[in-house]
């Protein structure tokens, strides 16, 4: 959080300062955050509010002239130089330097509403500067007060604020620096010390300040008007000429000085002396000549017209030291040197010059005569060429200054206008001539201005509006203009008309003829129409005006048109720019000095009213100009007649702000619901539910007929932050809004760029696959033309294809077991690997077969070997008993009587199965057991051996190649112990004869038998079984003797 450092000085002014750089050593600096500040400040302004009030607004007994002036007496004692009427600045001369210009007060009153800080001058440049900013209408702050009393000052801080705190580009602090400069420069030649002021104005200064668009000081354009040119001649006790003569002459360097024909004494110059106050203890003019120099640089004045400008200076001086002799009616020129250095300087001859000093042209019967001069028309003539020299050269001057602030845009319409008006105050001296009847002529008009924008127009206002109201009672001062301006009856025309009359008209006659014209009006005394104590104090020469802020006496004395012919023949550049040759030769008499001043102030008021007006009005506390003196009788007059009491009760009594309905609602509608974005409905509805809205209670505002009348400063200013604060979010909207267009826009953007470099790429990849698609095909047929030739370039890829296509196709379709034969087609050049592939494979399919079986299952195939061995192709009913598995016996112990076992003792029983025997004789069925043993094989009935085969007396074993189940186990008939060969039938014969086989060894002793077997009986006796083919098995004793066996046929063979 950033630190600010609060500091009270002796003023009771607060200043922030960022806590870090340590530039503050007070000791009652106290470090709060930023957001203690705020109640630093109220609180503050609190104490400050216990020294009187900020804003006479606020003064209980504001009808009170005392209270008022108590109010001012409190704050002034306290260093507090400003107070508020309502928006009216009042600020009474400190006469002392009080450190409330810094830049951090001009930081504090930036962008913050009035009635938030305490009143300031600045305070009112920034609230003209924001007005116009945001409502668009030009401005101009008035100035006014008595001479000595700040104006000039005040107009002084205003342009330092915006040359400090508006926005600037290095472009615009050209101008800046400019506008800063020309003041330095139009003070010199332009400011004077009098009696009431040691810096005095002596000149009138409307000057506008131009604004851009982004609010930055880009130009500006001064009017002068009526500089006091008799002092350039002549000075009351006490004062001097202007400042330029004695910056020259105190601090212009030695050469410069030789060349001019100059001494380094003010002294020795008629026209510096006549005050008798060469020196002025608060003037340094030594070091004032070294600003004023470099201003003129900055401005852009040249070297040379630097130079022409210093020769018309010393020239001035020169012209004050001409002295006269000869006789009385015919003057001639005594001191020659002076004429020489005015010829050189002037850059005119000397005898035209000397001519122009000492004779007059008049126009006698339509000719042109030079009569000559009498000593003290000389002298006269000679001030007079004096006083249009350096009047015009100032003239010229401000039109220089004009011409380097020009705003030299294209668009150069295109800028907003803050003007600032610094006119000489109302004064009164012992002797008053012309330029103070000008002077104070002008004041008058100003306070008209006033009188008009604020007080009259106010009041009118409620009035037209239909605001009920109490009208506040003023001294209204357009009497007094009238008096001085109207056509034919003013005194500026009776003026105008006595100066046209041909002859010599004389002062008398002027003042005669204003008594005729003006002598009954209020304001208007003269001599002779005084009472006795007024004409105590009245010359007869002179007439007194009652003006609005005094009482005035003014010599009625004229001064002598002088032939300024002379000057049109300068070489001076400057002076021939200010002397028109035909202007001065024009036979038509130029308006008088008067009308032209009325002229120039009526153009003036038309500016001011344009324009949006402040006020400051400066009060001076004392005649002495010292600090800490509040003369109560002074300061008096100066409430009195600045109006500032009428001012107040109008304030009091009013409304601070109005504005037309459809400026007020346009402003501010979007501050509620029901008016935004559009009202459709009356403007005066839409006003009031705004207002109702807003929650402004019914004291607090007026509804007109076409204005709201808000009445107190702090509720619109509540406003304006709402409006603020609105407008910020009404901005992040719209830039959110914004914001999100442009990054869908950018958005879109980068998507259409990608996809349209992503449609490259894949149109770029599709592009090249074609391409290798294609290359692939032709090669691809190229090989295949050249599938027969050894292999070589152009075949090498489709061989290299064939192959692999080949093994791939066979990696996906190999033979799926050892019966599957399949096998795909090898191409020429792999026939021998693929015939290798092959026998791997169906090895491997073997040997991973073989390793899956069992045991039991590796006996059975043995046996099942061993059958298809003995009987496959041979016997009929082979095939049937091939997915019939052999079993490992057809009797258990069960069926097999145990005496059997018993006879059989430690031989074990390997296999058993029932059979039928064939007696040897006669081939009667018998049912028989056959069991196998290790050693023989036995028939058993019952429980009895019946005959027991060792296996190696088993001769051999016979079988038919038929379908049936008889078969004959031949033994030695030499045996004794044998019977004979045995008959026998079993249901199971391939499974019984392979386990006898197996058993006794005899796989190659099976005989397999076509048509009949012989077997012995016995005894050398022979049995014959005869074997035929028939529909069904049938085994029987044929006639023959035989035994006849018929069998189906199974397979066709
Ligand atoms: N705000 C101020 N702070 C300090 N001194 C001031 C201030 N205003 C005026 N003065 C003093 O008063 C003198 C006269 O002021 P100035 O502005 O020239 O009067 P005006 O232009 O009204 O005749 C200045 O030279 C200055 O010394
Ligand atoms: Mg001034």
């Amino acid at each position: 959080m950033m630190e600010l450092k609060i500091q009270l000085i002796p003023t009771g002014e607060i200043i922030l300062s960022p806590g870090k750089n340590g530039e503050n050593h007070c000791h009652n600096c106290k470090v709060v955050a930023s957001d203690g500040v705020r109640a630093m400040m109220e609180s503050a302004l609190t104490a400050r509010d216990r020294v009187g009030v900020q804003d006479f607004v606020l003064l209980e007994n504001y009808t009170s002239e005392a209270a008022f002036i108590e109010n001012l007496r409190k704050r002034f004692k306290e260093n507090l130089i400003y107070t508020y009427i309502g928006s009216v600045l009042v600020s009474v001369n400190p006469y002392k330097d009080l450190e409330i210009y810094t830049k951090n007060h001009m930081e504090r009153y930036r962008g913050v509403n009035f009635y938030e800080v305490s009143p300031h001058i600045y305070a009112v440049a920034d609230n003209s500067y924001r007005s116009m900013r945001t409502e668009g209408k030009d401005q101009c702050i008035l100035i006014s007060g008595e001479s000595g009393a700040g104006k000039t000052e005040a107009s002084k801080k205003i342009l330092q604020y915006y040359a400090v705190t508006c926005p600037a580009s290095e472009q615009v602090q050209t101008v800046k620096d400019r506008l800063l400069q020309s003041n330095p420069v139009l003070e010199a030649f332009g400011n004077a010390k009098t009696l009431r002021n040691d810096n005095s104005s002596r000149f009138g200064k409307y000057m506008d300040i131009q604004f851009d668009f982004k609010g930055a000081p880009v130009g500006g354009h001064i009017i002068n008007y009526l500089l006091e040119k008799s002092r350039v001649v002549h000075q009351n006790h006490g004062e001097r000429n202007f400042h330029i003569f004695y910056q020259l002459i105190e601090g212009g360097e030695e050469d410069l000085l030789r060349h001019l024909g100059l001494e380094r004494n003010p002294q020795q110059y008629q026209y510096l002396i006549k005050g008798n106050c060469p020196k002025v203890s608060s003037i340094n003019d030594r070091s004032d000549w070294k600003v004023v120099r470099k201003a003129l640089t900055v401005i852009g004045f040249s070297e040379n017209e630097v130079e022409e400008l210093l020769n018309i200076i010393a020239s001035v001086l020169h012209l004050g030291n001409v002295q006269y002799g000869g006789e009385d009616s015919n003057a001639c020129i005594t001191s020659d040197i002076q004429i020489k250095y005015l010829a050189r300087l002037l850059g005119v001859n000397v005898s035209v010059l000397t001519e122009a000093l000492t004779h007059k042209k008049i126009i006698a019967k339509g000719e042109e005569l030079m009569s000559p001069l009498n000593l003290e028309q000389a002298s006269s003539a000679r001030d007079a060429l004096a006083k249009a020299v350096y009047g015009r050269t100032f003239t010229w001057l401000v039109n220089k200054i004009n011409a380097s602030l020009t705003y030299t845009s294209d668009s150069s319409k295109n800028y907003s206008v803050i003007g600032l008006l610094d006119i000489y105050g109302f004064e009164v001296f012992q002797h008053n001539s012309f330029e103070q009847f000008c002077i104070n002529y002008c004041n008058e008009k100003l306070q008209q201005l006033f009188i008009e924008l604020t007080l009259k127009s106010e009041q009118d206002e409620y009035e037209a509006e239909g605001i009920t109201w109490e009208p506040v009672q003023y001294f209204n001062n357009k009497i007094i203009c009238d008096l001085v301006e109207e056509k034919f009856k003013g005194i500026i025309s009776i003026l105008d008309e006595e100066c046209l009359r041909p002859g010599d008209a004389s002062d008398l006659t002027f003042l005669e003829k204003l008594e005729d014209t003006v002598g009954g009006h209020a304001h208007f005394v003269t001599h002779k129409l005084a009472d006795a104590k007024t004409r105590k104090v009245m010359g007869r020469d002179e007439f007194r005006l009652l003006h609005y802020a005094g009482e005035v006496n003014y010599n009625a004395k004229r001064t002598l048109r002088v032939c300024l012919q002379v000057m049109c023949m300068s070489e001076n550049k400057i002076l021939t720019q200010c002397f028109n040759r035909e202007e001065l030769s024009d036979k038509k008499r130029p308006d008088t000095a008067a009308t032209q001043f009325k002229a120039s102030l009526a153009k003036l008021m038309e500016i001011l009213m344009s324009k949006e007006p402040s006020y400051v009005r400066c009060i001076k506390p004392n005649d002495s100009k010292q600090s800490g003196r509040f003369d109560e009788v002074l300061i008096r007059h100066q409430v009195k007649y600045l109006g500032l009491m009428e001012n107040l009760r109008v304030r009091r009594a009013g409304f601070a702000y109005r504005r037309r309905y459809e400026v007020f609602l346009q402003r501010y509608k979007s501050l509620c619901p029901g008016t935004w974005p559009n009202w459709d409905g009356k403007l005066s509805d839409g006003v009031s539910t705004l207002v109702k809205h807003l929650g402004y209670k019914p004291e607090e505002y007026k509804m007109g007929r076409s204005k709201i009348f808000i009445r107190f400063p702090k509720t619109l200013f509540a406003t304006e932050d709402a409006l603020e604060t609105r407008k910020h979010s009404l901005a992040t909207k719209l830039q959110a809004g914004w914001k999100g267009y442009s990054q869908k826009c950018k958005y879109q953007k980068l998507r259409n760029s990608v996809q349209a470099w992503w449609r490259g790429i894949l149109a770029r990849r599709r592009a090249q696959r074609r391409r290798q698609a294609a290359n692939t095909i032709r090669r691809f047929i190229k090989g295949f033309i050249y599938r027969h030739k050894e292999r070589c370039p152009e075949n090498e890829y489709f061989l290299d294809y064939v192959r692999y296509s080949f093994l791939m196709n066979l990696c996906k379709n190999l033979p799926k077991n050892v019966l599957d034969k399949s096998w795909p087609t090898p191409p020429a050049a792999l026939t021998e690997a693929s015939e290798h592939l092959r026998k791997m494979c169906m090895q491997n399919m073997v040997w991973s077969y073989c390793k899956k079986i069992s045991p039991e299952w590796k006996h059975q195939m043995e046996q099942k070997m061993i059958a298809s061995e003995i009987f496959k192709d041979k016997k009929d009913n082979y095939p049937q008993s091939v997915p019939k598995l052999f079993v490992s016996t057809r009797l258990d112990g069960e069926n097999i009587n145990p005496k059997v076992v018993q006879a059989l003792g430690s031989e074990k029983m390997k296999y058993a199965v029932p059979v039928t025997k064939y007696d040897r004789r006669g081939y009667k069925p018998r049912p028989r057991q056959l069991l196998l043993t290790a050693n023989s094989a036995v028939i058993a009935e019952e429980g009895k051996l019946k005959q027991r085969i060792d296996y190696g007396a088993l001769k051999g074993i016979s079988v038919s190649s038929l379908s049936d189940g008889v078969f004959v186990l031949h033994v030695p008939s030499e045996d004794n112990k044998q019977k004979g060969d045995v008959v026998l039938q079993s249901d199971h014969v391939i499974e019984t004869l392979t386990k006898i086989a197996i058993c006794a060894d005899k796989i190659n002793t099976i005989n397999i038998n076509q048509g009949s077997i012989k077997f012995t009986m016995g005894q050398g006796k022979e049995g014959i079984i005869d074997f035929t083919p028939g529909s069904e098995l049938l085994v029987a004793k044929a006639k023959n003797g035989h035994l006849s066996v018929t069998a189906p046929r199974l397979n066709s063979r």
